[in-house]
């Protein structure tokens, strides 16, 4: 076996993302499934990092990419336009909500971030009130990992490393009903309610803020947890009140995956800025979209001129084309409302398992669940995180042929495990009985390593 062959580090010459184990080395995709160049199969239940929401060896999005790519790589955005990054705004103008229809597309969901919490503060500057600069997230939650992002974001475990390169961003509990003291059962609940915004915001001096950001339904941090229905109406009037910018993140959630496009959309709220990216182009070209309004731009057009965020692929016309050929896609087969319908059963199917002892909760929206584990169902308590839970669940299930995404350390202790189960739209129901029969043995598996570990 030649040295790279082996798929792990220090062999060969790929930095390789995480330096402690080896990595299958995938040839060929198809659908739900990945092959690797043994054979094996994986049944891909994450849809890669929540991105390949179409499934993979999509014929007609490598067409669009491959046909973008042969008519115009590149231009520079700042010289010039093109067909797809035209096409691709005015589609998602029109799935946005009324008034949001001026689109910046980037790389990464982290550059969108960036240039939506930029923009924010460059607006209040060029409207006069350069004091109003202050961020508010919520916590736990995940906004990116380049330093502004990695500022908005609240997890401790990711930041510690480098809490002296991050800005001070003020933090708001998150809805996140299974961890809060009141078990989501309090009517008046700060947090589950969303007027612990209105708190923060008057300690912190909202005449000093520029905007709020958060996920409208939770992603990796809080496991797809989805708010009450009133919260997102009540966190707009908090902003309207003290005039502070919305920004929703929607990189995990949006674009379909939550059985909507957006996932703000069921709670008839409109932010400030919205922002899309994963699986927007399905995985056939890196891609973010954030999206603002007039209200916004038009104090910039006769400001400073322009958005002061600037990146060479903005705008890249590769990209663009492969998400004007996923949101055609997404509409000539109904997949959207196709995610929403699979989501019920696979919801259903994987609340199955809350029968386990170790298994805390299981909830979502589409095709997004969120499975969380303990060591004690009663009290909730989590894992021991020296026991890697969520992480030795994640190695059991691809040992077993099932990839998902896990999640670890999200609370304020650092502790708590989950994994996110996000499959293509395509999936079928004999897919979803595999995937939940897959599950189980990973469980198993990894329960039998947690409680006998000298024993293999
Ligand atoms: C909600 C959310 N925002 C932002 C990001 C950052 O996106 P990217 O990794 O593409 O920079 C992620 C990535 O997981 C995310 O889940």
């Amino acid at each position: 076996m030649s040295p790279s062959a082996e798929n792990r580090y220090p062999a060969g010459h790929v930095l390789y993302r995480r330096l402690a184990k080896r990595f299958p080395r995938i040839v060929r995709g198809e659908g739900c499934w990945l092959y690797d160049d043994a054979g094996k199969r994986y049944l891909d239940a994450s849809s890669g990092a929540l991105v390949c929401n179409l499934g993979h060896g999509n014929a007609e999005l490598a067409r669009a990419v491959g046909e973008q790519a042969a008519r115009l790589g590149y231009v520079n955005g700042v010289a010039f336009t093109h067909d797809a990054v035209e096409e691709l705004a005015a589609e998602l103008s029109a799935l946005t909500a009324d008034g949001l229809d001026k689109t910046l597309f980037c790389c990464n969901g982290g550059d969108a971030v960036e240039a939506a919490l930029k923009i924010a503060r460059q607006f209040w500057a060029e409207s006069g009130r350069p004091e109003k600069r202050k961020i508010v997230s919520l916590s736990p939650s995940y906004h990116g990992s380049t330093l502004l992002a990695l500022s908005a974001s609240g997890r401790p475990g990711y930041r510690k490393q480098f809490q002296d390169w991050l800005v001070p961003v003020c933090s708001v509990p998150a809805p996140y009903a299974y961890r809060c003291a009141c078990r989501g059962e309090w009517e008046d609940c700060p947090a589950c309610s969303g007027t612990a915004l209105e708190a923060a915001l008057l300690q912190e001096g909202p005449e000093t803020v520029a905007a709020f950001i958060a996920e409208p339904v939770g992603g990796a941090s809080t496991g797809a947890s989805v708010p009450r229905p009133d919260y997102w109406k009540t966190i707009r009037e908090i902003c309207d009140r003290h005039e502070v910018l919305f920004i929703a993140d929607e990189i995990l959630v949006g674009a379909g995956r939550t059985g909507t496009w957006s996932a703000l959309e069921p709670y008839a709220v409109a932010p400030d800025f919205q922002i899309f990216g994963k699986g927007i182009a399905g995985g056939y070209a890196p891609l973010s979209a954030m999206v603002t309004s007039r209200r916004i731009l038009d104090v910039l057009a006769e400001g400073t001129g322009a958005p002061l965020h600037n990146q060479t692929f903005s705008q890249f016309p590769v990209s663009c084309a492969a998400g004007l050929a996923t949101i055609r896609q997404l509409k000539a087969h109904a997949l959207i409302e196709r995610c929403a319908r699979m989501g019920e059963i696979l919801l259903r199917r994987l609340g199955e398992l809350l029968e386990h002892p170790n298994v805390g909760d299981v909830r979502g929206r589409g095709l997004l669940v969120g499975v969380e584990f303990v060591e004690d169902k009663e009290s909730r308590k989590p894992f021991h995180p020296s026991l890697r839970m969520a992480e030795g669940f994640t190695q059991a299930a691809q040992a077993a042929g099932l990839v998902v995404w896990p999640s670890s350390g999200y609370t304020d202790r650092e502790d708590g495990d989950l994994v996110l189960i996000g499959p293509p739209f395509t999936i079928s129901e004999s897919e979803i009985s595999e995937l939940v029969r897959l599950f189980r043995v990973a469980l198993d598996a990894t329960l039998e390593t947690i409680q006998n570990p000298n024993g293999r």
